[in-house]
């Protein structure tokens, strides 16, 4: 079982990158399941249907969400019907749309489980917690179990890898747009790395124009963050290649497409 992840693809940047990049990296790597994070898809924050099948049709497998999931009215319209749309599990109890689904991926079963962290990010529900409420019930099913934590805290994503390593197949970092280069094995089989980076502009402040953000710490007045929307672009994401009998995981590595690392196939 190979797993092709796409790090927080932000807006039309980040999508144009994903259509372009995304055959090439399928032939590269050859994986059987790619998931990308789409939670800053649609202008910067949130997700609409559209953006949701165009990933599906550019040849994705499931979105997985995060912070900004009720970003756009839009949502309510479709996620209970989007059957690999994944949102924070940890959401409060009767949020609409699900934070686990299972994929047939050629004759194996995979079970992808979105969770949001809480350190620096609204107080709810704990996903240590739920996480371990969710891998009980996928453990019935299948040992292919792919976690996307989406959190701003270095310290409580790693807490969270070790927390489940063993239980699922990789704990994957997103949210806070920087690839870190802490791709590892944990002691007990589970593939892990802090934060996949984002895709999206690669000039910007975690893909915002550099002036806004400037003036922010410089002033502290209200200003209007605005996507880059002209400029250099980056792909960031992790190949993943799991036992196809354990569903522990052999390897991790880091994609990072960027004119500072260009794509080689
Ligand atoms: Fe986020």
């Amino acid at each position: 079982m190979k797993i092709l992840f796409i790090g927080d693809v932000v807006s039309s940047p980040g999508r144009d990158m994903v259509q372009k990049y995304l055959p090439q990296l399928k032939q590269k790597y050859k994986p059987t399941l790619t998931i990308i994070n789409g939670e800053n898809a649609a202008g910067g924050k949130g997700i609409t249907e559209k953006i949701y099948r165009q990933f599906l049709e550019w040849g994705a497998q499931a979105v997985t969400l995060g912070n900004h999931t009720w970003h756009h009215k839009d949502i309510f319209e479709f996620i209970d019907q989007a059957k690999y749309l994944v949102r924070p599990a940890n959401f409060p109890e009767g949020n609409p749309g699900v934070g686990l689904v299972y994929l047939q991926v050629n004759a194996l079963e995979v079970a992808i489980i979105n969770l949001q962290g809480r350190t620096f990010l609204p107080s709810i529900d704990c996903p240590f917690r739920k996480a371990d409420e969710l891998i009980k019930e996928a453990k019935k099913r299948t040992p292919f179990i792919f976690v996307d934590f989406h959190a701003e805290a270095t310290s409580e994503k790693q807490a969270m890898g070790w927390y489940l390593d063993g239980r699922v197949s990789a704990v994957v970092g997103t949210h806070t747009h920087v690839q870190t280069a802490d791709d590892r094995i944990l002691e007990k089989g589970t593939a892990y790395i802090t934060d996949v980076g984002m895709t999206g502009p690669y000039d910007g402040i975690l893909g915002v124009e550099q002036d806004a953000v400037l003036k922010k710490f410089l002033t502290e007045l209200p200003v209007r963050f605005e996507v880059v929307k002209d400029g250099r672009n980056q792909l960031n994401g992790v190949f993943i290649d799991l036992d196809p009998k354990t569903g522990k995981a052999n390897s991790i590595k880091r994609i990072l497409i960027n004119d500072d690392h260009p794509f080689f196939t």
